[in-house]
């Protein structure tokens, strides 16, 4: 089912998907709407690549429907017109400045002469990198590399802005920058879909959110409602031991009702009275020579309705 809201620029309807014999999507609805951010989160090799792949025409499926504003991207070249792609890693001239690399991407998009001006100017603006116009590329953090990445990518003014993995290795204050440059393209009406391993920007800075998991769409739905639908009032519990437990103190954390985090050292639970419970388990693991270094109580995030996601069977 599409989601209620007109103006859908990206549709996806039962895609399929295999490379040879290894079936990869299982049939993905996936709609996009028309200034719109939506963050695609999974585990590594759910589909996510291949998704948006085929998203962006460069993949025909198995089966399934692709319509990027009605039209087939695979197809249509027209279609593919109306999407910029910002790939993972930096694809840009580092011996050339920033305006020279947007004069180089502008005309491989086919913009020219004053409209390709213009487009620069504006990319620059919405990205913050007008500064460092005449700074080489291979001269700029890592950071400003990836919103030159980003105006290089919106100099034909698509309508729908896929973005693989737009912050990762950079800084948090460099995130946050990104994350403005993002917004700022929606409040100009352009659709983003983002794959990102980073759920708090995802919770964050996505107005909808879907988890793929094994080739199906497990969730979709806007973050904060979506972590309110599966933790209701329930608070996290974290619980970070001095020191690993042994069996005996792993089996006492479990009957206490607290999981194992991927560090050994860190357990949670979640409970209504998280804060009571908090200063009850502290005492009673200290007692049982299993002290706390620290015991943290907090509102579940995206980060946690991923844990139960990808820990929960598979739909089939
Ligand atoms: N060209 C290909 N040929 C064969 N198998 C592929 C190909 N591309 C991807 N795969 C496999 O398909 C599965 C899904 O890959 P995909 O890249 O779509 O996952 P992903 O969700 O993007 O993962 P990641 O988070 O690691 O980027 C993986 O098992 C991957 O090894
Ligand atoms: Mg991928």
């Amino acid at each position: 089912m599409s989601p209620p809201g007109p103006d859908p620029i990206l549709t996806v309807r039962n895609v399929r998907h295999a490379y040879g014999e290894r079936t990869v999507l299982r049939g993905v609805d996936l709609t996009v709407r028309r200034g719109e951010i939506y963050a695609l989160l999974g585990p590594n090799g759910a589909g996510k690549t291949t998704l948006i792949r085929a998203a962006c025409g460069r993949l025909k499926p198995d089966e399934g429907e692709v319509r990027l504003a009605g039209r087939d991207p695979f197809a249509d070249p027209a279609a593919r017109a109306l999407l910029g792609l910002v790939p993972q890693t930096i694809a840009l001239y580092g011996h050339l400045t920033v305006a020279e690399n947007l004069e180089v991407f502008g005309r491989l998009s086919g913009v020219k002469g004053a409209s390709l001006r213009d487009a620069s100017a504006h990319a620059m603006a919405v990205t913050e990198v007008a500064e460092r116009a005449h700074s080489q590329v291979r001269q700029l953090s890592g950071g400003l590399q990836r919103r030159v990445n980003i105006a290089a990518a919106i100099l034909h003014h698509p309508s729908l802005l896929v973005l693989d993995e737009p912050t990762v290795g950079v800084d948090p204050p460099a995130q946050q920058a990104i994350a403005q440059v993002l917004r700022a393209l929606r409040s100009e009406g352009v659709a983003i879909v983002m794959i990102t391993h980073d759920l708090d920007q995802a919770g964050e800075l996505a107005d909808r959110a879907g988890f793929l998991r094994e080739g199906l769409m497990a969730l979709e739905g806007e973050p904060q409602r979506l972590v309110v639908q599966a933790f209701d009032d329930q608070l996290e519990v974290r619980v970070e031991l001095e020191r690993e437990p042994d069996a005996c103190g792993a089996r006492r954390l479990a009957a206490e009702g607290l999981s194992r985090d991927r560090d050994s050292r860190v357990w949670t639970c979640f409970a209504k009275d998280g804060y009571a419970l908090a200063a009850q388990l502290d005492r009673r693991l200290r007692e049982a020579g299993l002290g706390a270094r620290e015991v943290r109580v907090r509102r579940p995030s995206l980060e946690n309705l991923f844990a139960l996601v990808n820990k929960s069977k598979p739909v089939a």
